[in-house]
């Protein structure tokens, strides 16, 4: 039997607006942050057959209780998807809603599927992170993993002092241009249409309506970043202020092989060409994205220089700042997250992956002079992810 690799395009991504946590999600189920998602993306493509899906992953870091259960499968079910399309629940902590994508892409190109629904949710309020954990005594007694190295804060500390050049100053005044390119995207309407609305419910307020990321801080500025508490360490340099917070949201995309886009008349907004997944030490988790970066670049051929657009998520200010600075690309680059980021938006972990896919596309559509983009992120217990996608929007023209 002969085969042949199929191309895979990203169709669409929707998220739910994030929330802090204890905010306006406090009341609200995590599964149905994600089945919101879903429904949605079946009510935005009517062209799409719900029988056509294939497959729904799901990815949360805390599988249980709302986040358990083959999430998957049941958040499909609930969504109104037919019993005959199956579903299942990954993890890969941070990572996870891109690991729902890459694993589901790649049965995409093997021809095991047509068309998947990929995404994530984690309601980091009512699953505070490591709950439930219960790490091998052998990790820390054989040195595998020093024990402070499961705080992710811990090891943004430890990585900045790897980057003796990357100080809290050059942090926070990321972490103030992230805030302002929020702000500034959502007052040019950029984020909104992303986003699906999610009524909430509240027990002494009633119901209301999610709209818009919560814990967006606008005016944000050096002087009000500069005095916050350095929680992870003493005189440290990871505050609340250049990292993202304890947040609630869930994402999903629509993945599908090209020629069945086409066929049915779904938009292609992007095409993968690789990805990679690669381990640091766990210490230093956030230096993930390098060798990610660098094994996904190496798979397709390309190098740096041919990146056009960058999705990175902002778990941490200094984590972003490292991988710009191995690259020699400028704290400032405007190719590098045009929307802000997790700092501002939220990361509800496992749903991070599809929101940076999403903003790549938006940016692919509003730039046809981009040809590759990437999206990428740090993970726990040190791995980093990349994949990278192609325009179909490019205009053509060589650098
Ligand atoms: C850093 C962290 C510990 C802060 O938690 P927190 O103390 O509950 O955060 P808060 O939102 O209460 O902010 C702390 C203070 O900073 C202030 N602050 C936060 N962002 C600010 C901003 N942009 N501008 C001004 N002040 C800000 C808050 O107002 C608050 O002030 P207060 O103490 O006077 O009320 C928490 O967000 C965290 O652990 N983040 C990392 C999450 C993570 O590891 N994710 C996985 C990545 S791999």
């Amino acid at each position: 039997m002969s085969r042949q690799l199929r191309e895979v395009v990203f169709v669409d991504g929707v998220r739910t607006p994030f929330g802090k946590a204890k905010g306006q999600y406090a009341e609200t189920r995590a599964d149905d942050l994600v089945i919101k998602c879903i429904s949605e993306l079946m009510r935005r493509h009517p062209s799409l057959p719900p029988e056509k899906v294939d497959e729904v992953a799901i990815a949360a870091t805390t599988q249980i209780g709302d986040q358990g259960l083959t999430i998957g499968r049941t958040a499909a079910l609930l969504a109104g998807l037919p019993q005959s399309v199956p579903g299942f629940a990954i993890d890969r902590m941070c990572a996870g809603a891109m690991t729902a994508v890459t694993t589901t892409a790649a049965g995409i190109a093997f021809g095991a599927y047509d068309v998947v629904i990929a995404g994530g949710v984690e309601h980091m309020g009512r699953h505070p992170m490591g709950e439930g954990v219960d790490p091998n005594p052998r990790i820390v007694s054989e040195k595998i993993v020093d024990p402070e190295a499961l705080s992710m804060g811990n090891t943004a500390e430890n990585l900045h002092d790897r980057y003796p050049t990357i100080t809290k100053e050059r942090a926070d005044a990321y972490a103030v241009r992230s805030q302002a390119k929020t702000v500034a995207a959502y007052e040019a309407g950029k984020i909104q249409p992303d986003l699906v609305p999610v009524a909430t419910r509240s027990a002494e307020d009633g119901w209301g309506l999610a709209t818009t990321d919560e814990p967006v801080r606008p005016g944000t500025s050096m002087e009000s970043l500069a005095g916050l508490k350095t929680p992870f360490r003493p005189h440290g340099r990871v505050t609340a202020g250049n990292a993202a917070g304890i947040n609630d949201g869930a994402t999903a995309a629509l993945l599908a092989d090209e020629e069945t886009a086409r066929e049915l008349g779904l938009p292609v907004r992007m095409r993968l060409v690789s990805y990679a997944f690669s381990g640091v030490e766990p210490e230093v988790m956030g230096a993930g994205p390098i060798p990610a970066t660098e094994k996904a670049l190496a798979k397709a051929g390309l190098t740096i220089d041919d990146i056009d657009a960058f999705e990175i998520n902002e778990a941490f200010a200094v984590q972003v700042l490292s991988l710009l600075e191995h690259y020699g690309i400028a704290d400032d680059d405007e190719r590098v997250n045009p929307y802000g980021g997790a700092i501002a938006m939220g990361h509800p972990l496992a749903s991070s992956g599809v929101r940076l896919m999403t903003q790549l596309a938006n940016s692919f559509a509003e730039r046809p002079d981009a040809r590759y983009g990437i999206t990428t992120m740090c993970v726990g217990i040190g791995m980093g992810g990349t994949v990278i996608w192609e325009n179909p929007n490019w205009n053509g023209e060589t650098k």
